[in-house]
């Protein structure tokens, strides 16, 4: 008998390599590379499609129909939306996002509305016993007689229960606790949750059934995270959101039946993801008018826009090394901020430590929301409040500049519609059309320009 060779597998990126290292050649992190065995070559007997499916045949292009049938609504709109209008039926979506973030609480409320719309649901946990989950349901108040809970982990026992069930969607929480017997990997390797996936892809395909798989996103390198698994699902989701903030954002970064950078909002509570129709006015909620450092953004998130608060607090560096902290903005966007304020404007922050922070646990990685950001450390710097009826868009370049940024007619609308009365924005470049009425357009050319028309200087 042949001795069990090994292989080096990033847990990461998936890179593989004869050879250990401490850190991955191909995505830079440390300690990732696990050993794995490698699986010995298949008998070409073996086949590797489910039984009853037909190896294919070439099809004419004009032949083919190009319907994807109907889509799967899920009646919690936000969840539709990001998915591009419902679940497109024998697609496979993975749902990724940090321990404890909510996944399994999103996923619960989906397979029971969907339960009672679209058929039956089968929900196939790996990692909590079906008391926990029924406890969840519960606290969720969740009412399904067509949702069925299997706690398995062995994948043909999986396929198995579908097969007698043959649901309409398959949910398996998560698919680093899935494994294969035939494979000597350890569940959770980049080699187990690939093998499994794309059984699964393949049992989506065949049998038009939808398949949910939740995946973990993980810091050290034992198990693989879902990055090994984008290029095999059709959907890509991830929850995000600060784990101290109710506010979770659902987003695709991967869509093979819609558009990417949609976003969904959700708020978590005590009895589950609650939807959050209007977000901007959510994200304003607390907001102190006339308190100095605060500033308004108007940022795009998918074909959304939202409105978003960013504060900011300067004060005087103690140990002479001046400290940048940014939360819920990029720290190079921040940096190149406060060097822009610093020479094109004026401001004396190189003695200054200064924050930067987006309220509601968001993360505001788009340039147009730069201005907001300066806008924010001025009115520190200064202690000399916004006025409040203020929002800001705008790019800021290196030469203190503001850069022209898409969908302008939308956000300017989003800020008219919460109340808004002035916006900030670089100049245009034409006259643009579909701009609310009541909502005066200021428009500046430098950076400089816009602060000395909002914030006084002493
Ligand atoms: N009784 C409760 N009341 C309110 N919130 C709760 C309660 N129990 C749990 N939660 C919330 O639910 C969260 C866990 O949600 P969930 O189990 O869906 O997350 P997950 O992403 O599936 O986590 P895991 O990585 O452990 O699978 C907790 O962080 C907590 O905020
Ligand atoms: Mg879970
Ligand atoms: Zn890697």
């Amino acid at each position: 008998m042949a001795k069990t060779r090994v292989k080096y597998v990033c847990q990461n990126c998936g890179y593989q390599s004869p050879k250990g290292y401490g850190r991955c050649p191909n995505c830079g992190q440390f300690n990732t590379m696990v050993e794995e065995a490698v699986e010995a070559a298949r008998p070409a007997k073996q086949n590797r499609q489910p039984p009853g499916m037909l190896r294919a045949a070439p099809q004419r292009l004009s032949e083919i129909s190009s319907e994807v049938g109907e889509r799967l609504y899920v009646p919690l709109e936000e969840f539709s939306r990001v998915l591009g209008g419902g679940i497109v039926p024998g697609s496979l979506i993975l749902l990724g996002g940090d321990p404890g973030i909510g996944k399994s609480t999103l996923l619960l409320e989906v397979s029971a509305l969907l339960s009672q719309t679209a058929g039956t649901v089968l929900y196939v946990s790996g990692e909590e016993s079906a008391r926990q989950i029924k406890m969840r349901a519960d606290r969720l108040g969740v009412q399904a007689d067509d949702l069925y809970l299997l706690t398995e982990t062995n994948l043909s026992s999986i396929f198995e229960q579908v097969n007698r069930l043959n649901p309409t969607v398959l949910m398996i929480d998560s698919i680093q606790t899935t494994y294969i017997e035939e494979s000597e990997s350890s569940p959770g390797s980049v080699t187990q949750v690939r093998e499994c996936a794309s059984r699964l892809q393949q049992l989506a395909k065949a049998s038009g059934m939808s398949v949910f798989l939740v995946g973990h996103v993980t810091k050290e390198g034992s198990i693989a995270g879902p990055k090994v698994l984008e290029h095999i699902v059709d959907t890509v989701l991830y929850l995000e959101g600060d784990p101290f903030q109710a506010f979770r954002l659902l987003r695709s970064v991967k869509n093979r039946f819609g558009a990417t950078s949609e976003v969904g909002v959700f708020e978590m509570g005590g009895d589950g993801m609650v939807e959050v129709p209007n977000p901007s006015e959510a994200f304003l909620a607390e907001r102190v008018v006339n308190a100095p450092g605060s500033a308004i953004a108007v940022t795009m998130e998918g074909t959304r826009p939202l409105l978003v608060e960013i504060q900011s607090l300067t004060s005087p560096t103690a140990f002479g090394n001046p400290r940048r902290t940014p939360n819920g903005v990029d720290f190079n966007r921040l940096l190149l901020i406060s060097a822009v304020l610093s020479k094109r404007v004026g401001l004396k922050l190189h003695e200054q430590d200064i924050f930067v922070n987006v309220i509601g646990g968001l993360k505001v990685s788009e340039p147009a929301s730069d201005l907001a950001m300066a806008a924010a450390m001025a009115s520190s710097y200064y202690d000399q409040p916004i006025p409040a009826d203020l929002a800001f868009i705008g790019e800021i370049g290196l030469s203190g500049e503001l850069r022209a940024v898409g969908q302008l007619p939308a956000r300017l609308n989003e800020a008219a519609k919460l109340g808004f009365k002035r916006a900030l924005v670089p100049r245009l470049r034409r006259k643009l059309d579909g701009l609310p009425s009541g909502l005066q357009v200021i428009e500046a050319r430098s950076l400089a320009e816009a602060l000395s028309a909002v914030v006084p200087r002493r």
